[in-house]
């Protein structure tokens, strides 16, 4: 019985290839906040829902899987990469199960649900594994060549993206089909809060890091926090928003600016508070966190978004109950990515010698917060090709040279 079932498991395995060939031909259909809200409020229809999905989420799926495909073959091969790949190739099978049953059938709908979470489950250590293989590759080869930079760069962005965005799909439908409602947030359908106080999720963010801190440092910076809404001075600050997207990005900044402002003032015996400023315009919620950390010189600005780079000690995998305030370099990059999931975007103002501000610009209307997703095409192919080619612009030396002495030749 057990032969059997392996039998056809592997049968099944060795389909995913045309599977994914099939379903990388269709584009995701981005949605925005605005249509996750209204689908979720006023029009929800499980069926609806289930229709669309069983067919969107093989497409989001097999549109990043193309791309791990493409990754370089001395990474694609390492065990974590290959968890990850095999996680993926499971999920897509289990969602494929469903194409042709009865979107009427109760017992049907119930079902989906149920392995969309246990698929949900499955892809919980999805960060933490690459980033265990992105750590076996650079143990293995040594440092990366910039080529390799540059593809996994890409890649990771758009990989994690696409994750981002199928957890979501996911938690929306069992979230909202699951019947259950929060009583503390009214306005919450599924993970969206229509009403999302933002001021309160970076006090809760605030909170987090300053007991992470207070464990590690036995001290945490103070907070000021000034709030502006051009809309309606008097009102507090709402927008259309996923609380825990939100709360992600504050809680990394939190934590970033803390360690920095602590190792800074070290010898002094006051730590300057940590600044944050909400303002709410027509178009654009900001959020700028300002620390007097000490800030990093601007040529290291880009790197610090970087995959590959951390200044912290690399942190145990096996440890996971131990929350570290600073660990596999992730904080920036993926709150980036958070941010721009939505079309707004992350950025970093660093003054070396003073401080830090670090803004996030999120877009104040749900008409305008539209989903941002990979999609594999030629384009993308194009990025997977890059072969490493002559600077258009000179390199200078490192050291000044003797102008009469040497002369650059081509
Ligand atoms: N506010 C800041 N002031 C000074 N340096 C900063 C600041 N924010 C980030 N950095 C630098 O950028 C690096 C990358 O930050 P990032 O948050 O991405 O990773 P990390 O803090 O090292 O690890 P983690 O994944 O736990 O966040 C940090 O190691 C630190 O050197
Ligand atoms: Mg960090």
């Amino acid at each position: 019985m057990r032969l059997v079932r392996s039998a056809v498991q592997a049968a099944a395995l060795a389909n995913v290839p045309k599977h994914i060939d099939h379903f990388s031909k269709f584009s995701p259909s981005p949605l925005s906040m605005k249509q996750f809200l209204d689908f979720g409020s006023t029009n929800a229809c499980e069926r609806t829902s289930f229709v669309f999905l069983r067919q969107e989420l093989p497409v989001r799926l097999s549109n990043i899987m193309k791309e791990i495909n493409l990754l370089p073959e001395c990474l694609l091969t390492t065990p974590s990469v290959q968890l990850v790949h095999q996680w993926y190739c499971q999920s897509l099978l289990e969602i494929l199960e469903f194409l042709d049953k009865n979107a009427d059938d109760q017992e049907v709908l119930e079902r989906f649900v149920e392995v969309l979470e246990s698929i949900r489950n499955r892809h919980n250590e999805v960060v933490p594994t690459m980033a265990q293989g992105v750590i076996e590759y650079k143990d293995t080869f040594g440092q990366y060549d910039p080529v390799t930079d540059h593809n996994m760069q890409y890649f990771l962005d758009r990989f994690y993206t696409s994750r981002i965005s199928i957890r979501m799909l996911i938690n929306q439908h069992t979230l909202v089909f699951s019947g259950t409602t929060n009583p503390a947030h009214p306005n919450t359908i599924g993970c969206i809060d229509s009403m999302c106080d933002v001021t309160e999720v970076v006090r809760d963010a605030y909170d987090s890091a300053k007991m992470l801190c207070e464990q590690y440092y036995l001290g945490a910076p103070e907070l000021e926090l000034r709030e502006v809404n051009a809309n309606s001075p008097q009102q507090p600050l709402y927008i259309s928003y996923i609380p825990s997207h939100l709360y992600h990005m504050l809680f990394e900044l939190f934590k970033n600016a803390m360690r920095a402002t602590i190792e800074t003032h070290e010898a002094s015996r006051s730590l300057p508070p940590v600044r944050v400023l909400v303002s709410l315009g027509q178009e654009d919620l900001s959020i700028r966190m300002s620390d007097r950390g000490g800030g990093v010189p601007f040529r290291k600005t880009e790197r610090l978004f970087s995959y590959m780079y951390s200044t912290a000690p690399r942190p145990s995998i096996e440890d996971k109950h131990r929350a570290p305030l600073a660990g596999f370099g992730y904080g920036l990059p993926l709150s980036r990515l958070y941010a721009r999931y939505f079309q707004g975007d992350l950025q970093l103002y660093s003054m070396e010698g003073h401080g830090t501000d670090a803004v996030i610009h999120l877009k104040a209307l749900s008409t305008d917060s539209v989903e941002r997703l990979p999609v594999f095409n030629k384009s993308a192919l194009r990025h997977y090709k890059l072969t490493l080619e002559a600077d258009d612009w000179c390199t200078p030396s490192r050291e000044p040279l003797d102008l009469a002495v040497h002369r650059t030749t081509k």
